[in-house]
């Protein structure tokens, strides 16, 4: 058992390879972790490897985000199973290719339901705990995918930008509460999302998304764009004219 001198913090979705590093970023720094996946027998594989590995207590809780009744109960089970929660990440996300979604009205609700809707549900009750608490932080992963629609990838990509307004949103509504929302728009990164996509470049690890947010977190942060570079990449993308980029393959 290990000696808890930090506070607790929840990673929803730690089986995604991003929220993974950033549990393991947090468990480095001392905090002891509440995991959260749908797959449970993954969920309790990560969480032995955490505690072995940085010798914080971590406890499980399971959720699936189109499964309503356990996102509408995710806040409460964390904080039974954690105690005093310091804050959240929620690290989970659903792409497929673009095309199937064009043609398979599920792949649609899934996407918006697992990125936007049920991520928004499940952050309303953080969000009253932390607004009861006075104190607390919200990690959101948007994407660089929502600054600009683009054909190959819409509808994935209007998921995170509504996720990026949510969280805007929240921030705005937190902040005198002292409570803080750090939205991360990461470009692409080096996951099981991503594996064998064609036309990626400049990929990131896992880990060093998993570093920033933790750093992001510590200098209380409100967006970032990881890494840094893809900030003005995007500056460039969101400046060219609608007349030219509808023209344009992207
Ligand atoms: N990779 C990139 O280039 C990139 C870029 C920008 C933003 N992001 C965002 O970063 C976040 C992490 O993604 P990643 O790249 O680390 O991808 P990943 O390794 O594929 O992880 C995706 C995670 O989401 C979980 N998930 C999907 N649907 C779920 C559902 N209905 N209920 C519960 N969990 C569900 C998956 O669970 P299972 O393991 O059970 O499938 C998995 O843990 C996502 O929000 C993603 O959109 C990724």
């Amino acid at each position: 058992m290990s000696t808890q001198i930090r506070p607790t913090v929840v990673v929803l979705g730690v089986t995604s390879a991003i929220a993974r590093a950033t549990a393991n970023a947090f468990a480095d720094a001392g905090h002891p972790l509440v995991v959260a996946a749908r797959d449970e027998t993954e969920l309790d594989r990560i969480a032995s490897d955490i505690r072995i590995r940085y010798g914080v207590d971590v406890h499980t809780v399971s959720f699936d985000a189109t499964i309503q009744t356990t996102t509408e109960s995710l806040c409460e089970r964390c904080i039974d199973v954690g105690g005093k929660i310091a804050g959240v990440v929620v690290g989970f996300g659903f792409m497929v290719d673009q095309s199937t979604g064009q043609s398979d009205p599920g792949v649609v609700r899934l996407t918006m339901d697992a990125n936007l809707t049920e991520s928004a549900v499940i952050l309303e009750r953080f969000a009253a705990h932390f607004e009861d608490q006075g104190a607390g932080f919200i990690v959101g992963i948007a994407s660089v995918a929502g600054d600009r629609g683009r054909q190959s990838n819409y509808i994935y990509g209007a998921s995170k930008a509504g996720f990026a307004t949510y969280l805007q949103g929240l921030r705005n509504r937190l902040h005198k509460q002292g409570v803080r929302v750090l939205a991360v728009k990461p470009g692409f990164v080096d996951t099981k999302m991503t594996w064998g996509l064609p036309g990626l470049f400049l990929v990131a690890t896992p880990d060093a998304v998993g570093q920033t947010i933790l750093r992001a977190v510590q200098r209380g942060k409100d967006t970032i764009y990881v890494p840094w570079f893809w900030r003005y990449i995007l500056l460039i993308i969101r400046a060219i004219p609608e007349r030219i980029f509808k023209r344009l393959s992207l």
